[in-house]
């Protein structure tokens, strides 16, 4: 069976780099279920469909083939056999992806890829909804936050350092905007599952949070050993 950890969180909470950075001190398979959301939002921006028009998001899916492969350790996310690993981080995309991907027919069949690939690898697996329903049975799950201030500067930073000029109030309510749409959803809404672990990284350097999840999935693997070891000797 393979080894899977789960991290969930609102936007901008940093569970990309920090899901990054532990896939790599743990030797694990890092998979990004947002980059998947986003490859279905690219295909629908680019067939002009209208994120409201539910029929239309449903139909065109299918016609969407989004595979996942991995070249020199990196994610790369094929869109009916392109790579758009290039096209997926714009605000236009993740706008477009955060409206779109509630859509139960988008769900299911990104779901059922991200299991598929946790069934097959040990891994790092973000998103919105892993723990409580991608992955409801992975070794560790954690739910990661920070203040909506905290993400949004945070943003801001790594936008200016591009170049690229930006309002942080502006990013602050894009930000709020997509928490209450992730969260409100009547489908597999963004929320704490009942068995993970919250983490604050309103204060925390990225060392710290890896630090941290390193330390939980130690904690977790033993208790998960004695509970083995015990079960044995019950055996004999
Ligand atoms: O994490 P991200 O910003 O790349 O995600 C883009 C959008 O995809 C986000 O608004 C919510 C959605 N998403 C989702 O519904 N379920 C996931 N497991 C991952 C992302």
């Amino acid at each position: 069976m393979s080894y899977n950890i789960a991290i969930d969180g609102p936007a901008g909470a940093g569970k990309s780099t920090i899901a990054k950075a532990l896939a790599k001190r743990l030797n694990l398979i890092y998979v990004d279920t947002g980059a998947m959301y986003r490859a279905m939002a690219l295909y629908l921006l680019r067939e002009r469909i209208n994120p409201d028009d539910a029929q239309a998001v449903s139909e065109n899916c299918e016609e969407a083939d989004i595979t996942i492969r991995y070249e020199d350790g990196v994610q790369v996310v094929y869109l009916n056999g392109e790579n758009v690993n290039a096209f997926l981080r714009t605000e236009e995309v993740g706008n477009m992806a955060s409206k779109t991907s509630p859509q139960p027919a988008i769900r299911k069949k990104l779901v059922e890829l991200q299991q598929k690939l946790a069934a097959n690898s040990d891994c790092v697996m973000d998103g919105r909804d892993i723990g409580t329903c991608v992955l409801p049975n992975a070794d560790v799950k954690i739910y990661m936050t920070a203040s909506s201030y905290v993400r949004a500067k945070r943003r801001f930073d790594e936008l200016t350092a591009k170049g690229e000029s930006c309002d942080l109030e502006k990013i602050k309510a894009d930000i709020e905007e997509r928490d209450y749409r992730d969260m409100h959803r009547e489908t597999s809404p963004l929320k704490q599952a009942e068995d993970a672990l919250l983490l604050d990284t309103s204060d925390m350097t990225i060392e710290e949070v890896v630090s941290a999840m390193i330390s939980i999935c130690e904690e977790k693997n033993a208790a998960r050993n004695q509970k083995g070891a015990e079960k044995s000797k019950e055996d004999i």
